[in-house]
């Protein structure tokens, strides 16, 4: 029985939203593997089809969530890959995604690259991915639809280069409001990176942390954020330089 397998890392869900657009397209019964949860291993047959999307962190995906599909092997398995950015830069991000499912022997029939709401400075790509984007990516699904059913691969070439840009930890701090915080452990539980501890959620171990944002979209009282004077310098400098709308890329 053929599936259609919804894999994405997702800490402020708009990648998860692209991946679920594409996935609405598909007749078939979906699976869902949100590798903020699921770290396990797993293959899928040649009969499932895989929509993988992930979001882009300075240039590359994310460290923790490529170590989390490193486990994910296919068997000749379609695979439709996403890279989900905040209108800055895709940079390697796409060629290192389409790279590891083809390392993970899936065959990769198309890839994307999405413009979503920038997870850290907020007044970029503000309501994206929105009504044109949407119907940009059902276009792209129904081509990757046909494509599947004549069995061939990726044709067009990837942006990026090899190696792929350095890893980079981004400096900014993420802060707990104490008298904001309801002690639900929410934040605890979805961390990644365990950065906070499970007996002290207003503290986080920048050390540990990658800044992915999960704790701060999952919090159910907006206790936490970005704060600090490295982040108030640079977001008004960096919303001015990508106030330019960028659009979703196809490859087919
Ligand atoms: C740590 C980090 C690094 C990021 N680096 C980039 C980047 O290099 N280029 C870019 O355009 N957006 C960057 N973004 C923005 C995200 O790629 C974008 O907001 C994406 O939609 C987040 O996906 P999500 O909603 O599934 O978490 C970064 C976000 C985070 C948290
Ligand atoms: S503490 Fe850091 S790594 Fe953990 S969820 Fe929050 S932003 Fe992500
Ligand atoms: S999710 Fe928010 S309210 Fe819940 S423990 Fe974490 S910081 Fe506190």
């Amino acid at each position: 029985m053929s599936n259609v397998e919804k894999i994405y890392f997702s800490p402020s869900s708009t990648t998860k939203k692209v991946v679920e657009q594409i996935a609405n397209n598909f007749s078939q019964k979906k699976e869902t593997y949100d590798l903020l949860n699921f770290n396990s291993e797993k293959e899928f047959s040649n009969e499932d089809i895989a929509i993988v999307g992930m979001p882009v962190f300075a240039g590359r995906i994310p460290k923790s969530a490529r170590k989390r599909l490193e486990k994910i092997k296919g068997n000749n398995t379609p695979a439709i890959a996403v890279a989900n950015y905040g209108n800055a830069h895709v940079t390697d991000a796409l060629l290192e995604l389409v790279d590891l499912l083809e390392e993970n022997k899936f065959n990769v029939v198309a890839a994307a690259t999405t413009v979503s709401h920038h997870s850290i400075f907020d007044g970029v790509a503000v309501g994206r991915p929105d009504s044109e984007d949407l119907k940009k990516i059902d276009d792209f699904s129904q081509k990757c639809i046909e494509k599947i059913k004549t069995g061939e691969s990726l044709t067009s070439e990837i942006p990026g280069n090899k190696p792929y840009v350095d890893y980079k930890q981004l400096p900014f701090v993420i802060s707990c409001d104490d008298m904001t915080c309801a002690f639900c452990y929410d934040c605890v539980s979805i961390c990644p990176e365990k950065a906070i501890p499970d007996d002290d959620p207003v503290t986080t171990d920048l050390d540990l942390c990658s800044r992915c944002t999960a704790c701060i979209h999952i919090c159910p009282e907006d206790a936490r954020t970005f704060s600090g004077e490295a982040f108030e310098a640079k977001k008004p400098e960096f919303e001015k330089a990508n106030n330019q709308r960028k659009e979703c890329e196809f490859y087919l």
